[in-house]
């Protein structure tokens, strides 16, 4: 059985009295164990359907089913990450995280939850940084504080709206091979969905890429790289160039198709 199934949704946003299609008739599935990255240029929805799946944004038609059930709302089995890193400012690294941790179990003594909390700090690389104010790390430190928090929560699923996409080109990278290895080990969360603008970036992570395309899933390639994935080795494939050939060319179709069907040569 598939983990999530998002079936037929349309989304209306109300824009200043009028209607906006945001999306239309999307559908896709995602199995247990997999991960997925939707892939699109700006404003094509992609954010708008992480939301869906989250359970903040409701489809105006369609249905997203979890484990076979329908989902109405946020739910503990879902964590997320977004662009900004969506910090307490006048809460510690660690009090960010119980927070979270808080949140998903009420119950939870708070000894516990403290050395949780410690516990995932650590799984991110920031021993030492954990008395630390948001405004006292930089960019990448402070999305990994948001990393550790979802992490912490111990969800299944895990959606991540550009997570990478604030943080310079170095530390993009030394996150996204973070982020490789913590979902290698990580006990809880099985399935992944991904939402990124960057075609490298998506080959690297996933198993299989749904690009996204007049508001719903225009095409999908699947990965075929094994695990655990190395970088370098990735990036020097024939097999690697051929499909960043076919998903920049699926852009440059989408360019064109705007700007009037103007050629383009890759
Ligand atoms: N709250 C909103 N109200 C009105 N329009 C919105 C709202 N959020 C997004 N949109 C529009 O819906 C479209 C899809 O947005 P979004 O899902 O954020 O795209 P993406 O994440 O792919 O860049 C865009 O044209 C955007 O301007
Ligand atoms: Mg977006």
């Amino acid at each position: 059985m598939n983990k999530i199934e998002v079936i037929d949704i349309s989304l209306d946003y109300m824009d200043n009295g009028k209607r906006f299609h945001a999306l239309d008739r999307l559908s896709f599935s995602v199995k247990e164990g997999e991960f997925v990255s939707l892939i699109g240029s700006s404003g094509c929805g992609k954010s708008t359907a992480l939301g869906v799946l989250s359970g903040l944004n409701h489809p105006s038609e369609g249905k997203v089913l979890i484990d076979g059930h329908q989902i109405k709302s946020p739910g503990s089995d879902r964590g997320v990450v977004f662009q900004h890193y969506s910090l307490f400012p006048w809460m510690t690294a660690r009090c960010n995280v119980i927070l979270g941790i808080n949140h998903a179990r009420e119950k939870i003594p708070k000894r516990e939850a403290e050395s949780l909390a410690q516990e995932y700090l650590n799984k991110v690389g920031l021993e030492g940084f954990e008395n630390k104010y948001p405004y006292q790390l930089s960019g990448g430190m402070q999305q990994r504080v948001a990393i550790a928090r979802t992490l912490a929560m111990q969800p299944e699923i895990l959606l991540m709206d550009e997570p990478f996409g604030a943080v310079d080109a170095k530390n993009k990278m030394v996150l996204q091979d973070l982020l490789l290895n913590l979902l290698q080990r990580d006990e809880h969360v099985k399935t992944i969905v991904f939402v990124t603008h960057d075609v490298d970036e998506g080959i690297l992570l996933s198993d299989r890429i749904f690009f996204m395309n007049n508001k719903r899933i225009g095409q999908e390639i699947a990965v075929p790289f094994s695990r655990p994935r190395i970088r370098n080795e990735i990036f020097d494939t024939d097999e690697y160039r051929a499909l960043r050939r076919q998903i920049m060319s699926l852009f440059y179709q989408n360019v064109a198709n705007q700007i009037g069907g103007a050629e383009v040569y890759l």
